[in-house]
């Protein structure tokens, strides 16, 4: 059957859709989610903002992963919640293609600010003297920027690649929003040199910062087994474990979506995943990080005094 692939001007999701019952319990628990990623990411913001001991490199990432988390679920959560509440489960082309666009290039750069986030922690941990040196604040901003900067530009090659495809086999994406494995499902005719160069990117966006993440806390981990005091070694760890609990999530999902062979996907299986690293992650992040960090505890505790008196 051959089908003429201009026709497909929009798409519709699924969702999951052989669960109808869910969709009343998955509403609710979308908004409920959003809310919170929004209102703890905000806090997060503004708490590095006001609190003067705050005012230090990893906690400019920090608030940076907070508006960057804030923005990556605001391109599929909302969307999500209007196909579930007003069932409008249609999508059009070029809505698709900029929502993955922007689903990619905010999820890239989660994953080049993760590493330098980490590359932060290494220098503070395993080099103290050279911190001001080595990450001064313009170092910070500029490794921050070239972090967005890098990632904006190269996957809109990336995307350009996937939406020029063929679609002509359905229009139906069996899933919450258009992620690359269930819109590229739908593509007809050879995808093969598409498959690859999405992987090729994948290996360089997920992989490389990974790499960077490992081998930075390698350095830290035995940095900090060779210190002489167990309240030294308790300080610097707990300097980092909240990120590294945070990349343990953010990349343990990621990678069980993408780093996969395109015949091992299962479509639920694929939701479900997605639903981690779309919805869970962002809304874990700011609970991490103020709950395990004591610096995060005592500024909110200032600030609480401040909003009282
Ligand atoms: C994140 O970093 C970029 C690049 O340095 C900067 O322009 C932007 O203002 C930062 N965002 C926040 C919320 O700090």
């Amino acid at each position: 059957m051959t089908r003429n692939h201009t026709s497909v001007s929009y798409f519709v999701f699924l969702g999951f859709a052989d669960y109808p019952e869910l969709n009343s319990v998955l509403s609710v628990a979308f908004l409920l989610a959003y809310l919170i990623t929004l209102a703890g990411n905000l806090l997060i913001i503004i708490i590095t903002l006001a609190d003067s001991a705050l005012h230090t490199p990893m906690y400019f990432f920090l608030r940076n992963l907070s508006f960057l988390e804030i923005c990556y679920t605001s391109v599929t959560i909302p969307k999500m919640l209007t196909s579930l509440f007003l069932d409008n489960k249609t999508i059009s082309f070029i809505g698709c293609a900029t929502q993955m666009y922007f689903l990619l290039f905010l999820g890239g750069t989660e994953c080049y600010l993760l590493a330098v986030m980490a590359y932060d922690r290494y220098v503070a941990i395993c080099h103290p003297l050279h911190y001001p040196v080595l990450m001064s604040s313009r170092v910070s901003m500029e490794l921050a920027a070239a972090s967005w900067i890098t990632n904006f530009l190269v996957l809109m090659g990336h995307i350009a690649a996937i939406f020029t495809l063929a679609f002509c086999s359905s229009h139906e994406i069996n899933h919450f929003f258009c992620d690359v494995p269930p819109v590229m499902e739908l593509a007809c005719g050879d995808t093969h040199g598409t498959e690859i160069a999405i992987l090729l990117v994948a290996l360089f966006f997920v992989l490389a910062p990974f790499v960077l993440i490992l081998v930075s806390y390698a350095h830290i981990i035995s940095t900090i087994l060779k210190m002489p005091s167990a309240e030294g070694r308790y300080k610097a760890f707990s300097t980092c474990s909240s990120h590294l609990l945070a990349v343990t999530i953010f990349y343990g999902t990621a990678c069980a979506a993408y780093l996969k062979p395109k015949s091992s996907h299962s479509a639920n299986g694929d939701k479900i995943i997605a639903l981690f690293y779309s919805v869970l992650t962002p809304m874990l992040n700011p609970i991490i990080y103020s709950l395990r960090n004591k610096d995060v505890k005592e500024a909110l505790r200032r600030l609480s005094k401040k909003m009282c008196f």
